[in-house]
């Protein structure tokens, strides 16, 4: 399935797939393996709190390689003025889009005032979008959640989306369930409570000029192309791309973008090979490399070979791209 959207900029189009921002897993080491499955998905740094670059200088969290765009680089915080400097320093260092954080529950967030407790200050959001949007000139946008604690997310959702359309935002990723921001891990967070889709559908309905994308629980392609089919914009998947990247990846862009062919997931790991040894000769080691690939033939014939001989070779001395090699001939050798 493919959406032209006329006149809007091609992260429109990117945006109809994306991987999802998360912390410690969308590495760059792990964009650098999800742009080769798919040329097309938008993908998303880990958060990057704007005190840490703007207070801390912390410009390495920045690093990307050029080969990952479109990606986007999701920002922590609540303070415009400060946004606005790290949003600034994002663009420069070259990301397609700003991204501003407003439905992670942990505590650390809350902690600075920012996340999913932005969700009871939408006026302070507005303000920080259009102090980001002055500051760029690329896309800002948000990722938020349909609500938190006991707001109800039919009431306040409508007035928040209001609010930072008002302020220069087109583009929005829902996160289909509130978050609680007392009580539960932020990991218990993703589970719980349930998921509202039709709530975001019906966000869909009431501003048809936003671009929105649905976020939360979403596993396959084709609950993918089920939401697109019904009117969203674009689809954000987590867990899955990440734990099950060949079946969330290899086939987006012939099926969700209508372009190019299906990636071939062997391939994939041979394209891996120079990048491994080019990082480990900058100093990386191995297993911050080989760690996001662990995942990458679940549900095929070799697949627990994969991944034991990865996990068990990554720490011994010497270890390097051979290992993968050698793994990989394993996945080949069951798959004859
Ligand atoms: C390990 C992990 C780290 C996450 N870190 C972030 C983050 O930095 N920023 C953010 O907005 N959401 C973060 N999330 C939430 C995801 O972006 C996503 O909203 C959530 O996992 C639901 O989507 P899914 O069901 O497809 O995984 C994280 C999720 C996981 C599993």
């Amino acid at each position: 399935m493919s959406k032209e959207i006329a006149g809007k900029s091609g992260l429109w189009r990117s945006a109809q797939l994306s991987v999802a921002p998360m912390m410690d897993w969308t590495t760059r080491e792990c964009r650098y393996l999800h742009r080769l499955m798919s040329k097309e998905t938008l993908l998303y740094t880990e958060m990057v709190t704007a005190p840490a670059l703007v207070r801390g200088g912390a410009l390495h969290l920045l690093d990307h390689d050029p080969r990952e765009h479109p990606v986007a680089l999701q920002l922590g915080g609540s303070d415009p003025t400060e946004l606005a400097e790290a949003a600034r320093l994002g663009a420069e260092a070259g990301y397609d889009e700003i991204n501003l954080n407003c439905g992670c529950p942990s505590d650390r967030v809350q902690s600075g005032a920012f996340g999913a407790v932005l969700m009871q200050s939408p006026e302070l959001v507005a303000d920080c979008m259009a102090a980001m949007a002055e500051a760029v000139d690329v896309e800002v946008t948000v990722k938020c959640r349909i609500g938190v604690d006991d707001q109800t997310p039919e009431e306040i959702l409508p007035g928040f989306l209001e609010q930072i359309r008002a302020a220069g935002v087109s583009r929005v990723t829902i996160h289909a369930r509130k978050a609680w921001l007392q009580g539960l891990s932020p990991k218990e967070n993703r589970d719980v409570p349930p998921l509202d889709y039709e709530l975001v559908h019906r966000m869909k309905a009431a501003f048809p000029d936003m671009h929105i994308s649905i976020n939360g629980g979403i596993a396959t392609l084709a609950e993918a192309e089920a939401h697109l089919a019904r009117g969203l914009d674009g689809v954000m998947i987590g867990r899955a791309a990440y734990h099950q990247p060949a079946d969330v990846l290899c086939a987006a862009d012939p099926r969700i973008f209508g372009s190019g062919e299906a990636s071939d997931p062997v391939e994939v790991v041979q394209q891996m090979l120079p990048y491994i040894e080019r990082e480990m000769q900058k100093g990386a080691r191995l297993h911050q490399v080989t760690r996001h690939m662990l995942g990458l033939f679940a549900g095929r014939p070799g697949a627990r070979q994969w991944r034991r001989h990865l996990s068990e070779g990554v720490s011994q001395k010497g270890a390097g791209p051979e290992l993968v090699e050698e793994a990989l001939g394993l996945v080949v050798a069951r798959a004859a």
